[in-house]
């Protein structure tokens, strides 16, 4: 299996991604808040690439079951029903509803890799689900890190070297690029204080000024879950293990 790292999205054509399989990282925060809502029962997430389009299809949906979520500056956008708080997206306020999801960089890098014939979207909570995964897949595979503002940022590189490391315990037969050696080398090299690596990067200090310093332990968690976020036909699912085996015979 071949793994790519493309360190942030910015100078990668949407078409790039044709036919692969991706994973998405966005750790602070997008990736958090979509894990967390899927695991408390939202029915799915539309990821969307602008502000303007997010409110343009929410006004087509279904009222009540559908909350406009995401993140301008960090902070939730006014007429937004929810922020980027992964906390937020509890199972009294998201079961069973469709939210439509516009982040700074997560929800961007996802629209970004539309084009992929499988897409998931990894943090640290859900590593080794997401590890088990490409395994079961046994496919090249490219990670995807959102990056801060069109560029580089350390908790998604090392979440990308942790997730090769994961993979890397299940099968020897993994070949990296230059990127991938070099998140897998930064991973090893900050340990596994995922808290203190979270506190320290830019954009964890910037989500502690804004008061945000919970979610920040919130997603230091490893392993937390087993939540599979599967991105088709323009939404974001729960994919439970099994599916994605099956989905690996029938493909
Ligand atoms: C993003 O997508 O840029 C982030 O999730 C920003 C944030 O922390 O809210």
């Amino acid at each position: 299996m071949k793994c790519n790292v493309i360190l942030c999205p910015s100078n990668i054509e949407e078409l790039y991604f044709t036919g692969k399989t991706v994973v998405v990282i966005d750790v602070l925060r997008a990736s958090n808040t979509i894990i967390n809502a899927l695991k408390n029962g939202a029915k799915e997430i539309v990821p969307v690439g602008n502000v303007e389009f997010a409110v343009k299809i929410s006004g087509g949906m279904f009222g009540g079951q559908t909350l406009l979520g995401g993140e301008r500056n960090t902070k939730k956008i006014d007429g937004f029903a929810l922020g980027n708080s992964p906390l937020e997206y509890t199972e009294d306020v998201v079961s069973g509803k469709t939210i439509v999801f516009f982040t700074t960089n997560g929800s961007r890098a996802i629209v970004k890799a539309k084009f992929s014939e499988k897409l998931f979207v990894c943090s640290f909570s859900n590593l080794s689900a997401i590890s088990k995964t490409i395994m079961e897949l046994n496919t090249d595979f490219e990670i995807l890190c959102s990056g801060r503002n069109n560029s580089f940022s350390i908790e998604d590189s090392i979440c990308a070297g942790k997730l090769i490391a994961q993979v890397q315990t299940l099968t020897n037969n993994i070949e990296l690029n230059d990127t991938a050696k070099a998140s897998f080398m930064l991973s090893k090299s900050y340990g596994t204080n995922l808290l203190k690596i979270l506190k320290e990067s830019e954009h964890g200090k910037l989500l502690m000024e804004n008061g945000f310093e919970e979610d920040l332990n919130f997603c230091s968690k490893l392993d937390e879950n087993e939540v599979i976020p599967y991105f088709s036909e323009n939404v974001i699912k729960l994919m439970p293990v099994d599916k994605v085996s099956s989905k690996k015979k029938t493909n």
